[in-house]
């Protein structure tokens, strides 16, 4: 058995769209972090999804449209939230199935690379932790290989 449905990659700032629409639409009827967005952070969706289309529009498209404070719109969440690792591995397992469900290419995976990574550096910073990307007890076999050779450079 073959698949013969090839999905679109993103294109255009219309895709970002419905990429983000429908990942909030996930996120809304997500029982862990549904209730963060509607219940803690009381998110006005009017004005918070053309921020996140201007974002995702900066980070695939270079569109410098994103005017915000990541760090600090995260950071404030900790007390109610606990912002912990595991509800970033949440989000990033909903992410990814979005952007899987949806597009296939280069910039699908990109964008799913850069949001790996912004996980990793707004869990850091707003807990004032390593990078976790940069624990050595999580490094693969290989990547320990290739960066014990930096240290002879
Ligand atoms: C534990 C996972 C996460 C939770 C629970 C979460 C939740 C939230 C909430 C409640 C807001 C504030 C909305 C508002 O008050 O308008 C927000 C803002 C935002 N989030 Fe997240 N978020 C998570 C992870 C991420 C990640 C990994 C990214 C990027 C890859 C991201 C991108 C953004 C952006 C761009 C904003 C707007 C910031 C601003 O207002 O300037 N979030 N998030």
């Amino acid at each position: 058995m073959t698949e013969t449905t090839t999905l679109p990659d993103l294109a255009s700032r219309a895709d970002i769209i419905r990429l983000v629409d429908r990942f909030y639409d996930r996120v809304r009827a997500d029982a862990t972090l549904g209730p963060i967005f509607d219940g803690i952070a009381k998110v006005n969706w009017e004005k918070h999804l053309p921020k996140l289309y201007d974002f995702w529009d900066t980070v695939l498209f270079r569109a410098n449209t994103f005017r915000g404070d990541l760090i600090g719109a995260h950071a404030q969440l900790i007390p109610a939230a606990g912002m912990g690792q595991e509800l970033f591995d949440h989000w990033l397992t909903l992410f990814r199935t979005t952007v899987a469900e949806n597009f296939s290419g280069p910039k699908a995976g990109h964008i799913v690379r850069c949001a790996e990574d912004m996980a990793n550096v707004i869990y850091s910073k707003i807990h004032q932790v390593p990078d976790p990307r940069f624990d050595p007890a999580k490094l693969t076999p290989e990547q320990r290989a290739r960066y014990a050779t930096y240290r002879n450079k």
